[in-house]
């Protein structure tokens, strides 16, 4: 039997820092409103010339690092984003080129938040069946680049960055279950709308937001699948060691900890001083646990993220 396994992790996070003090310079806001309503503190913010796929090498070769393997091992590239550096070519193949690796397969993934939870899963289908041994999985966002800077609505809420996972074929699990969902139906109340169209952007090239019908959606989406997936791999919802969910509103993650029946103090919360990165949020987030020594080898962790589309998904492994 072969298994899917997280052989190394890596991130990356631009320099700049935006706090919300510094956002209160610009719009109508307050760090108390942006704190009490988001857990949010700060974000990091791209520097002009940096594109999703830098920021994408830079999580890349951390993850390559940390596996300790060649880069000329890696079979296959899935970049989940949905602030890709062009129409197309793909973010995968740009980043393919900065890793020097001609000839693999690359793709991205765009599921917007629950982005990484498809790409992952869909790394995990291709080791498994025999299609690939070792597969970069990276989330990059640039979210800074679709937000109007004067909505102090959504303006407050995101972050740029990046992170990545090497998945390696396994005798030894790795990814327990995988399951994924999504609802056009809801594609009204997230969106960027902008398309381009004889020569010009049509429609709104800003992320467009019902932040109340959101939020109630995501609470009760995350819940399910969140326990359904635990359900259906066998696992008790108290034998998870660490939830790492996607980041984008501290009491989304409190609501799901809560159902699962989970303390906070097993909840690997990176939102205060990154924002939403989207997808980017979960492997920052895992990289960041793992770099501090919370998450080990042998535990098991659930991953969770939901986002526009609507789009969700769960993953339950042993690290
Ligand atoms: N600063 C100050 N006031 C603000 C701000 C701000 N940044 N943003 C909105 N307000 C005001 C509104 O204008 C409104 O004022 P009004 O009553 O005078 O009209 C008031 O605050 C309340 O607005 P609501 O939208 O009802 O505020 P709510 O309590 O719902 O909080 C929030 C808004 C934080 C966006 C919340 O709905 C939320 O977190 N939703 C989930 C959104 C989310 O996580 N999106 C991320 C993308 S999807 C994903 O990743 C899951």
């Amino acid at each position: 039997m072969v298994y899917s396994r997280i052989l190394g992790t890596g991130s990356y996070l631009p320099s700049n820092v935006l706090t919300n003090a510094m956002l209160a310079e610009r719009v109508d806001t307050s760090d108390e409103w942006i704190v009490s309503r988001t857990g949010i503190r700060a974000r990091h913010i791209a520097h002009e010339h940096e594109k999703t796929s830098d920021l994408a090498l830079m999580a890349a070769r951390a993850a390559i690092d940390d596996a300790g393997i060649a880069p000329s091992e890696i079979d296959l590239i899935i970049v989940a984003t949905t602030t890709p550096d062009m129409v197309f070519p793909s973010t995968a193949c740009l980043l393919q080129e900065k890793l020097g690796l001609p000839g693999i397969p690359a793709f991205d993934v765009q599921a917007v938040c629950a982005g990484f939870m498809y790409a992952l899963t869909t790394a995990d289908c291709y080791i498994r069946g025999g299609m690939a041994r070792k597969v970069l999985v990276v989330g990059a966002e640039l979210m800074s680049r679709i937000l109007d800077w004067e909505d102090r609505r959504t303006c407050v809420l995101f972050g740029d960055g990046a992170g990545a996972v090497v998945l390696g074929a396994s005798d030894t699990p790795g990814i327990l279950h995988a399951k994924l969902a999504a609802d056009g139906r809801y594609k009204d109340i997230l969106n960027t709308p902008a398309q381009i169209a004889g020569g010009k952007i049509q429609g709104m090239p800003y992320l467009n937001m019902d932040g109340p019908a959101v939020f109630k959606f995501a609470v009760k989406a995350l819940a399910d699948i969140a326990e359904k997936t635990l359900a259906e791999a066998g696992i008790a919802q108290s034998s998870v060691d660490w939830l790492v969910p996607h980041q984008a509103n501290l009491r989304i993650i409190e609501s799901t900890a809560k159902h699962l029946g989970l303390p906070m103090e097993r909840v690997i919360v990176t939102l205060p001083e990154q924002g939403n990165t989207s997808a980017a949020s979960i492997p920052l987030a895992l990289d960041a646990a793992v770099r501090d020594g919370r998450i080990r080898r042998g535990q098991t962790l659930l991953l969770e993220g939901i986002g526009g589309g609507f789009a969700w998904g769960a993953v339950v492994l042993v690290f």
